[in-house]
């Protein structure tokens, strides 16, 4: 069965139209909830073509809930797969079981999964043994190498081999899709979903400046750094690198505020307080909400992060980012000149962050164009999911 023959199996057919579409829309850890609450308001818009399952496996928890409690989506089930610790191959066999079992229990007419997750990965695979036509929202990304990003390179080739919709978020990850021959017929450029939810949150929180600006008096100055990191290959030595290098600038930049809401994960948060728990004018705060993180990058100079989510939507927001990876699947900022990958090097982070902390942040408040989106991928998705099944 190639993809395109399950794509033909699964719809077309018009004797559906006055049924809505029962689309399982799983998702899992903090970005997929970031970019599919979009989706899933878009869904809700048209109660009469669309009724979503919407379903959490839990793979994350607090870091989820925090995005679902923002945008007021409350799922219809929740798995809640999450342990402390958890290993890739005990996440994947406990999240592909449990999806199927959904699968089982709902009879969905197709599935919507977003990205590169363990949670897109499995319930992509779930779908393909019910033989329920994948939608692939944020398709067709790559580096070419299985090792970074690691594993979501995996994940995201794997979900695209079942996919019949796959969502491609700009012309190059489209490309990258014909190019291991996807049929036309089941790609489009629709952008990514996470500029919908960036436009939706935005201009409210800039609205709401002086309730941000109590909580973080830090990042109310003008020369703000803000860091992520979690990437599984940066574990170990990248990791302690990049915060060696934030623990140079902090002392060469002693009126810079570095600011650095950490990750949960053990592999994280652990190394990154024990190297910088001591220093002044670096402030390690937990993973903030969805809509003051999207504040924070509003007030930052600079942006140093691996994270896939933040390379999107800071080009939007006139700082600098840098990004320690050494390869990235998010091209399209990079050559448009809007961010810059740095990798895991002391010296090159401590001097790409200082000639940017010197140069001159863009003041104009309008929210720049961006080459992964312009706010309405959602609706091109819903409307192309429409189209195939009603
Ligand atoms: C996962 C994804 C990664 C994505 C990232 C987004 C996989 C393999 N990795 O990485 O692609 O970029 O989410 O942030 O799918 N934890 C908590 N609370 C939370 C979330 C995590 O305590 O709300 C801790 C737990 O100890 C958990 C650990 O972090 O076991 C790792 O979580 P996991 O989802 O496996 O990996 P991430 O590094 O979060
Ligand atoms: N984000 C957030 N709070 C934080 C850090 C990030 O809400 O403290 C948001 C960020 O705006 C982006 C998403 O989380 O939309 C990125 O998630 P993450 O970096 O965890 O994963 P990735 O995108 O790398 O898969």
């Amino acid at each position: 069965m190639t993809n395109s023959d399950q794509s033909g199996s699964a719809g077309g057919s018009t004797s559906h139209q006055n049924i809505p579409l029962r689309p399982l829309i799983v998702f899992g850890t903090r970005p997929e909830a970031i970019k599919l609450c979009p989706l899933i308001l878009e869904c809700q818009r048209r109660p009469s073509q669309v009724s979503p399952i919407i379903c959490s496996t839990g793979q994350h928890r607090e870091m989820l809930d925090q995005v679902l409690g923002y945008f007021s989506i409350v799922p219809d089930m929740d798995l809640g797969l999450m342990k402390p610790g958890q290993t890739l191959s005990g996440l994947t066999s406990a999240c592909l079981q449990a999806v199927d079992q959904v699968i089982v229990d709902q009879k969905p007419d197709c599935m919507v999964v977003q990205g590169d997750t363990t949670t897109v990965m499995t319930s992509a695979m779930a779908a393909f043994y019910h033989r329920i036509p994948i939608v692939h929202v944020e398709a067709g990304l790559r580096t070419g190498d299985l090792s970074a990003p690691w594993p979501e390179e995996f994940n995201r080739r794997v979900a695209g081999i079942v996919t019949q919709l796959h969502c491609a978020p700009t012309e190059k990850s489209a490309d990258a899709l014909r190019r291991e021959h996807v049929q036309d017929s089941q790609i489009r450029v629709t952008g990514n979903t996470v500029i919908d939810a960036l436009l939706h949150t935005v201009e409210q929180e800039r609205a709401d400046d002086s309730k941000w600006r109590a909580k973080y008096p830090a990042a109310t100055g003008d020369s703000v750094v803000l860091i992520t990191g979690h990437r599984r290959e940066n574990f170990g030595d990248g990791l302690a690198n990049t915060c060696d290098a934030i623990a140079d600038l902090a002392k060469s930049h002693p009126d810079t505020q570095f600011i650095y809401p950490v990750h949960l994960n053990p592999n994280v948060k652990g190394p990154v307080h024990d190297r910088l728990g001591n220093l002044p004018n670096i402030h390690l705060v937990p993973p903030a909400d969805y809509p003051e993180f999207v504040w924070l990058m509003d007030r930052a100079k600079v942006v140093l992060t691996d994270s896939g989510g933040v390379q999107e939507e800071a080009p939007s927001l006139g700082c600098a980012v840098l990004v320690t990876r050494e390869k990235t699947e998010r091209p399209e900022a990079v050559e448009a000149g809007l961010a810059e990958l740095v990798g895991t090097n002391r010296e090159l982070i401590v001097q790409k962050v200082s000639e940017a902390l010197a140069a001159r942040r863009a003041d104009d408040q309008s929210i720049a164009s961006n080459p992964y989106g312009d706010g309405l991928a959602s609706k091109r998705i819903v409307d192309w999911m429409l189209e195939t099944w009603r």
